[in-house]
C-alpha cells in the first residue's frame, strides 16, 4: 500500500520563534516520527520573496530556517527536505494552476483581505503594498500541495483557509480534466493552536512579540521577564491553566516538572520565580539545538548539500505528477 503523504513548509520571512516552533515544527517533526507515512517538509522561500526583498535579508532568513528544522532534529534521511526554489517543476504546475483559478477565489483569501482592510483604515490606495506574488500565494501553496499528492498538511490555524483554497483548485482541476489530485487535508494540533506572545496577543513577528528560538542565554531571559502576567499578589494561588507562563513552560518540561510547578502555582509561587522555572527549562531544552544552530549557520555548504539532495528526491517525486498534469490539459499530441 502507498504511504501516505504528509507534506509542510515554512517560509522565511522573520527570526523562527517559539510559536512557530510549538505550532508547526514540533509536532511535523512528530509525525515524521510516529507515524509510518512520507513526509516532505520545506523552506518556502518564493513565498517569502512576495514579503522580504533584500538579498542579504532573504538569504539569511532562508538558512535560518534550514538549520531551525535541522537543529531540532529533522532526519533528511527520514524527511524529504527541500527548499521550494530548488524545485522548478513546482512554478510550472502554479502556473498550470493559476490559469484554473478563479480571480474571485483571491479576492477572498484573508492574507489579501487583511491588507485591504489594513489599506482602507490608513485611507490610502486599496491595492498599496499588494504585489502580484501576494495577490496569488494560495495559488503557489496549493502548487507545492498538489504537486506531490499530499494527503495530510500540518499547519498553524491560520493556513487552514490556504489548505482549502488548494482543495477547491483541487477539485475544479478533477472536474475538468478528470480525476487528477487527490485532495489534501489539514491537519492542525487544536491544543496548541494559538501560542500566545510577550503581551498575551498570539505570538507573531507581525505583533513584535515573539521569543525567537535561537536567543543567547541572556536575551531569552531577559524577554522571559518581559511576559505580561495578571496582578495577583506573590504568595496567592495562582490559576496555571490560564497562566501564559504555564502555557509555554508545558511544552517544554517533562511531566514530572510539569506536575511539580502546577503544585507551586497552587501554593502561590511569584511570577518572577515561575518565570525563573521557565526560563530555565527552555534554556535546557534549546541549549543542544542553539549550538547545533549556529554550527549550521556557519557551515552554509553543509545546508545546501543536505536542500539538494532533498531537493533531487522531491523532484522525482513530483516529475510523473507533473507529466499526468500536462497530458490531461492536452500538451502532449
Ligand atoms: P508569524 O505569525 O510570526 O508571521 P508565520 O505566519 O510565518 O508566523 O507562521 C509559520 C507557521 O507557524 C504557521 O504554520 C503558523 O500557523 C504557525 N504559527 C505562527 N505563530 C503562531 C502562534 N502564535 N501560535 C500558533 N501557531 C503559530
Ligand atoms: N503559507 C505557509 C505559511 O505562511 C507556508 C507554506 C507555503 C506552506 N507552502 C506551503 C505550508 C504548503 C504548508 C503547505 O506558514
Amino acid at each position: 500500500m502507498n504511504k501516505e503523504i504528509v507534506l509542510t513548509g515554512i517560509k522565511p520571512t522573520g527570526k523562527v520563534h517559539v510559536g512557530n516552533y510549538i505550532a508547526a515544527i514540533k509536532p511535523a517533526l512528530q509525525i515524521a516520527i510516529v507515524s509510518d507515512c512520507t513526509a516532505l517538509y520545506f523552506i518556502a522561500d518564493y513565498h517569502g520573496l512576495t514579503f522580504i526583498q533584500d538579498k542579504e535579508e532573504y538569504n539569511h532568513l532562508s538558512y535560518g530556517i534550514a538549520a531551525t528544522w535541522l537543529a531540532m532534529g529533522l532526519d533528511p534521511e527520514r524527511v524529504i527536505f527541500y527548499r521550494q526554489s530548488d524545485v522548478p517543476e513546482i512554478f510550472e504546475l502554479n502556473w498550470i494552476l493559476s490559469c484554473l483559478t478563479p480571480k474571485g477565489l483571491m479576492n477572498r483569501a484573508h492574507a489579501y483581505k487583511a491588507i485591504l482592510d489594513k489599506n482602507e483604515q490608513l485611507g490610502v490606495d486599496m491595492d498599496s503594498g499588494v504585489n502580484m506574488g501576494l495577490y496569488t500565494y494560495p495559488i503557489l501553496m496549493a502548487a507545492d500541495i498538489l504537486l506531490f499528492q499530499s494527503d495530510k498538511v500540518p499547519v498553524g490555524k491560520d493556513q487552514i483557509q490556504h489548505v482549502e483554497i488548494a482543495r477547491d483548485i483541487a477539485e475544479g482541476f478533477n472536474r475538468n480534466f478528470g480525476d487528477t489530485f487527490k485532495l489534501p487535508k489539514y491537519v492542525v494540533d487544536e491544543y496548541t493552536a494559538v501560542i500566545p506572545g510577550l503581551d498575551g496577543r498570539k505570538m507573531s513577528k507581525s505583533y513584535n512579540n515573539t521569543i525567537p528560538l535561537f536567543e543567547s542565554t541572556e536575551d531569552l531571559k531577559k524577554l522571559i521577564n518581559k511576559m505580561k502576567t495578571d496582578s495577583t499578589p506573590p504568595n496567592e494561588p495562582r490559576d496555571p491553566d490560564t497562566s501564559n507562563v504555564f502555557l509555554l513552560y508545558k511544552e517544554f518540561a517533562t511531566p514530572e516538572q510539569i506536575q511539580e510547578l502546577r503544585n507551586k502555582y497552587l501554593n502561590g509561587i511569584s511570577w518572577g520565580e515561575a518565570k525563573q522555572e521557565l526560563f530555565q527549562v527552555m534554556n535546557d531544552y534549546l541549549e543542544e539545538p542553539r549550538k547545533k544552530y549556529n554550527e549550521l549557520m556557519g557551515e552554509p555548504e553543509q545546508i545546501d548539500h543536505i536542500l539538494f539532495e532533498g531537493a533531487k528526491k522531491a523532484r522525482a517525486m513530483a516529475a510523473p505528477i507533473l507529466e499526468k498534469v500536462k497530458t490531461k490539459i492536452g500538451r502532449y499530441r
